[in-house]
């Protein structure tokens, strides 16, 4: 019987499940939709209850199309930072407030006043942000308190899974590092950030690793999944660690950028290093002693998803990505003096702003949809180099972006990166995400890889390399210089009118 391995994602918008054989290849997979729910502006929620429903869907799915009962090992990813409170007997006391809500500024603020950017600096090595875990918990303690006594545990979505798979409470380093309640650089939970911030210690759970075995498939869980009971369960991954894992991106020199709901860059580092200005998040990878800088662009699949939905009416709703991108492509690079700020839900990086808004500017009657399309793919992609030149400036060097996500479908946008980025972009297979990187996590967990790089060797390859254009070069610089310079004069109007 060949070995296969589960690699399960707890997205935004979907769960995913794939089932990899031995030799890499995909055999099965499956998707399951999630609902965002925003109770106020600038609030996001999920129910953890329906990440559970939207596994058991896809993991069966997935199976099924794979014609399997048995796997040798689970692998788990998942959106960072959002928070899971669970009560004592570990009933889930609200709805989880995800990594793209905005409602913690206040408490952003009394971390920084209270511990200064250099206690963040050493303790966490990262600043505090609204998406941050860390700043939630405080939301919920200073506006639910009779919530916040119940509290008794902490966990992320993939953990919140884990838990109901295996009866385990545990976490792996690349995702404790987005609660602000770890360090970083020394890969364990940071005590004097709990005691500063007055938490109780014991709602953290225990850390194991990116690629341990954290517990066994439980008979119930199994039941219900439709696996045999026992199964190990691994660590697994921060949806963007996991991500770099199956993408191969776990070494020095090598990038990733992303497109999914959100935009991310990032570059693998051999030693933990924290940009002084933390303008760049560092985190700890799912690669045993390996690190990664990172740049966030809250809204970037979800600013064209935005698009297609609110502004071209219902009946364009049939309009798919690709003829959207298409229409775009009519458009020469720049946008005939176009600007599309992405900033629809704030922004990270590198403005760490959750006032800013999504802006067109330089819009004139001549302008068609294709422009506004191409306006909208321009400004995630000069969100992402923001990233990159901060990385750069960081002493990043990379010769080649590997491009993920459903923004890394489209050949159109994939050229746009190379062209803006200045460095070729390639994909790879066979599949490139997060649910790939944890069924490579889980490959290793099961001990049929010596490390992960051996895993990602024997299974990943080019598909396809996309060269950068010196001719389009002058028409995207002067674009990203108009796009660099409209934020500062906006951002006094946006901490005015939309703070
Ligand atoms: C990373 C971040 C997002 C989520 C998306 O810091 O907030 O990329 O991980 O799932």
């Amino acid at each position: 019987m060949p070995q296969h391995y589960l690699g399960i994602d707890i997205g935004t918008t979907a769960i995913k499940a794939l089932v990899v054989d031995e030799s890499g290849s995909v055999a099965g997979e499956a998707e399951s939709p999630q609902e965002l729910s925003v109770p106020q502006s600038g609030w996001s929620e999920q129910n953890p209850s329906d990440w559970w429903r939207g596994t058991v869907d896809a993991v069966r799915a997935a199976c099924a199309q794979a014609d399997v009962t048995e796997v040798a090992a689970i692998g788990l990813s998942g959106q960072m930072h959002s928070s899971v409170l669970l009560d004592e007997a570990d009933n889930v006391l609200r709805p989880a407030i995800l990594w793209n809500d905005v409602r913690t500024t206040a408490q952003c603020r009394y971390i920084t006043d209270k511990v200064g950017n250099k206690g963040l600096r050493r303790m966490v090595g990262n600043p505090a942000l609204e998406g941050f875990t860390a700043p939630k918990l405080l939301w919920v303690r200073d506006q639910e308190p009779v919530v916040f006594d119940q509290l008794r545990t902490l966990l992320l979505p993939k953990d919140y899974i884990r838990l109901l798979m295996t009866g385990d409470k545990a976490m792996e380093p690349s995702d404790a590092a987005g609660t602000l309640l770890f360090d970083v650089v020394n890969s364990r939970w940071s005590e004097e950030m709990v005691k500063t911030l007055e938490l109780d210690p014991l709602i953290l759970p225990t850390v194991v690793g990116s690629s341990s075995v954290s517990g066994r498939l439980s008979a119930e869980a199994a039941e219900v999944l439709d696996l045999r009971s026992g199964i190990p369960v691994v660590g697994g991954g921060a949806d963007n660690a996991a991500a770099s894992v199956g993408s191969g991106v776990v070494a020095e020199g090598t990038l990733q950028t992303s497109i999914g709901t959100s935009g991310a860059v990032v570059a693998p580092i051999g030693q933990p290093r924290v940009d002084p200005g933390m303008r760049i998040h560092s985190f700890n990878h799912a690669v045993p002693d390996m690190w990664y800088l990172m740049g966030v662009v809250l809204s970037a699949g979800a600013a064209l998803g935005w698009f297609r939905r609110v502004l071209l009416g219902t009946d364009s709703v049939g309009l798919s990505y690709e003829e959207l991108i298409s229409e775009a492509d009519e458009v020469p690079p720049g946008t005939e003096g176009l600007t599309f700020l992405p900033y629809l839900t704030g922004e990270r990086t590198p403005h760490a702003d959750s006032n800013a808004r999504g802006v067109f500017v330089g819009l004139h009657s001549g302008h068609e949809r294709g422009h506004l399309v191409r306006a909208v793919l321009e400004g995630v992609t000069f969100a992402l180099r923001d990233s990159f030149e901060l990385m750069r400036d960081l002493g990043v060097d990379a010769t080649e972006a590997v491009a993920v996500g459903g923004g890394a479908r489209s050949a159109i946008w994939r050229q746009m990166q190379a062209d803006v980025l200045g460095v070729p972009v390639v994909t790879v297979g066979p599949s490139g995400g997060a649910p790939y990187g944890a069924a490579i996590l889980a490959a290793v967990g099961a001990g049929d890889f010596e490390t992960v790089n051996e895993a990602c060797q024997a299974w990943i390859r080019p598909l396809d390399r996309i060269a950068p254009r010196a001719g389009v070069a002058d028409a995207y610089g002067e674009a990203y210089e108009r796009y660099r310079r409209l934020y500062p004069r906006l951002q006094d109007y946006f901490a005015e009118f939309t703070g």
